[in-house]
């Protein structure tokens, strides 16, 4: 289009210039074509570019709309009896084996794991040793491929996943923040929510006191993937919502990471005190965080090293204290 308008003044100068010397026409009326000719090409050219556009934002909906009618293959399994044993934040693995079919290789290998209501575990281990995975079976993210997993006494499979999902509230590694206000964003774990508890969400969370440094406090927006705000103010975020929704079994995926061991402890201070109720599955890379969690899981290789408190632990598991020293050598170093 550009070459088009181009080619066109340059054809307007080349006629116009032989009929001024001729006399036939006045130059101002040349100009006069020339100004004309480019707001007409100007207007084709803005036509073009809509055009472009649309075809754009059609393509992107039909790929959305794909995603949209995608038909999950977690479906409730009405086979299976949903009677449970009346505990409410319980969670049982047996001799769970799990895979990943897109790749084939068996990430996790007999795990048989009990979780009372009310209980604080802690899950440590390597990178890659399979902690996600195995918090990701119980909200059914994924399916088994071999035991089961049971939440309050019944298999995750009997329950309607919207429910299964309104007891389990997972705090994934990395969370999304949306680009809406902080409040918004908070109230996204439970849309009815009161002023007042999404305040006290935030307040457990940690993330009062620097929310209300903000130029807007609570209204403040936050830029696309909460990139108007450090690594540990999204956790905080993240975390404020996860506690908003109130669910039964809160799993926390290394979502305390970047927050430093003082904030750390005063967020599972607040969890002990007013979530004392709700189970808590926490899985962390620092000793430091998990010390005072009632029993620590050490997971390696796809399956429970060992199972107990830091204490017994320590005694015992000689992973556990491998974990320890090379964290007490990096403090040292630092
Ligand atoms: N969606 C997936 N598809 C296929 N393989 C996966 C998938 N997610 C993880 N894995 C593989 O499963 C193994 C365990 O991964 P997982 O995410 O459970 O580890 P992790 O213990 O949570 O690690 P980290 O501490 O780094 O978060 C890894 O070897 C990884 O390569
Ligand atoms: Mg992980």
């Amino acid at each position: 289009m550009n070459i088009v308008l181009n080619i066109a003044v340059v054809g307007i100068i080349y006629v116009g210039s032989v009929q001024i010397q001729e006399g036939d026409v006045a130059p101002g009326t040349v100009m006069a074509a020339i100004t004309y000719l480019s707001q007409i090409l100007n207007g084709m050219m803005m036509l073009a570019m809509i055009f472009s556009t649309l075809s754009r934002g059609m393509a992107s909906s039909r790929r959305l709309q794909a995603v949209i009618d995608t038909e999950s293959e977690i479906r409730q399994e009405a086979s299976l009896s949903a009677e449970g044993d009346g505990s409410r934040g319980s969670v049982r693995f047996e001799n769970v084996s799990f895979v990943y079919t897109d790749n084939g290789t068996e990430v996790l290998h007999g795990i048989n794991l009990s979780v009372a209501p009310g209980e604080t575990l802690a899950v440590i281990g390597a990178t890659g040793c399979g902690k996600s995975s195995l918090v990701s079976l119980i909200p059914r993210f994924y399916d088994a491929a071999e035991g089961r997993v049971l939440v309050d006494g019944v298999d995750v499979r009997a329950y309607d996943p919207a429910a299964l999902r309104e007891k389990v509230t997972v705090c994934l590694q990395k969370s999304e923040l949306f680009s809406t206000t902080i409040r918004d964003n908070i109230a996204l774990g439970r849309p009815s929510a009161s002023e007042a508890e999404i305040r006290s969400a935030a307040a457990a969370a940690q993330a009062d006191g620097f929310i209300l440094q903000q130029p807007e406090g609570y209204d403040t927006p936050v830029a696309e993937r909460g990139m108007s705000l450090s690594g540990g103010q999204r956790q905080r975020i993240a975390i404020a919502r996860a506690l908003l929704k109130r669910g039964e079994i809160l799993i926390f995926d290394d979502s305390t990471s970047a927050l430093d061991l003082k904030t750390e402890a005063a967020l599972y201070e607040a969890l002990n005190r007013d979530y004392a109720d709700v189970t808590k599955i926490i899985i962390a890379q620092r000793i430091a965080s998990v010390r005072s969690a009632d029993r620590i899981v050490v997971l390696d290789g796809g399956t429970i090293a060992a199972c107990g408190t830091h204490d017994q632990l320590m005694r015992t598991s000689p992973v556990y204290r491998d974990i320890y020293d090379s964290q007490l050598r990096e403090e040292a170093t630092a």
